[in-house]
């Protein structure tokens, strides 16, 4: 199973997503063997697995290696891709994740891959990212405005939490850091699950 994160904005959450959701079906039960693929030429994930203070509980390979034979296979890939980019990642998976910011810009670029997914027939879902604290209205004002556009929405959104910074700087999956990076992980976890509902 291949699974794409992709969108046209940096920043969105994009790497955080692919390594957590990495983590989520490295880990979950049964084991599947899942490996990351940076594709972005920055560089981002490869990083992290870097500057680790732990071992991660999966491979990270840059898009110019050859790839194992792996279970689940997460894509991350550039800050910004182009149209064409887009249409080459999306062709190779089994399912793309759009990690969007309830903002009106990340929103909008976000309505503009509308046509572009509908289009490749891939089965996907946009995931609202970085949901403030009390921030349900605007989850759900989000979540309504994608639906109105024709787009499909994940359930759940992602909270946006400090915890993830920290995760950053340590160079871990969030359920790896400290004692709240369980209780944070489980926003991941709700979007692992709708993945596997997806991809049968
Ligand atoms: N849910 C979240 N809450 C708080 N900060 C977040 C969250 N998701 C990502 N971040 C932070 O936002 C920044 C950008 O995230 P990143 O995953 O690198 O985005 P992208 O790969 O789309 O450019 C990083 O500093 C990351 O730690
Ligand atoms: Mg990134």
């Amino acid at each position: 199973m291949i699974i794409t994160i992709a969108s046209l904005k940096g920043g969105v959450g994009k790497t955080t997503s692919s390594i957590n959701l990495a983590y989520y079906f490295a880990t979950r039960k049964p084991k599947r063997k899942t490996i990351l693929v940076d594709g972005d030429p920055n560089r981002t994930a490869i990083d992290w697995v870097e500057s680790a203070v732990k071992p991660w509980p999966f491979e990270v390979y840059s898009g110019e290696d050859d790839l194992p034979e792996s279970v689940v296979t997460i894509i991350d890939t550039a800050a910004r891709t182009d149209g064409e980019q887009l249409q080459m990642v999306i062709d190779l998976a089994d399912m793309v994740v759009i990690p969007t910011k309830p903002d009106a810009p990340d929103l909008r670029a976000t309505m503009a891959m509308a046509e572009t997914l509908r289009d490749a027939g891939k089965p996907y879902r946009v995931l609202l990212t970085g949901i403030p604290p009390r921030g349900r209205k605007l989850f759900d004002e989000a979540a309504a405005m994608l639906a109105d556009n024709n787009l499909l929405v994940f359930d759940t959104g992602i909270r946006q939490l400090a915890i993830y910074r920290r995760a950053g700087f340590e160079g871990l999956p969030v359920a790896m850091v400290g004692a709240d990076g369980k209780a944070a992980f489980e926003d991941y976890q709700k979007i692992g699950k709708q993945i596997q509902q997806v991809v049968k």
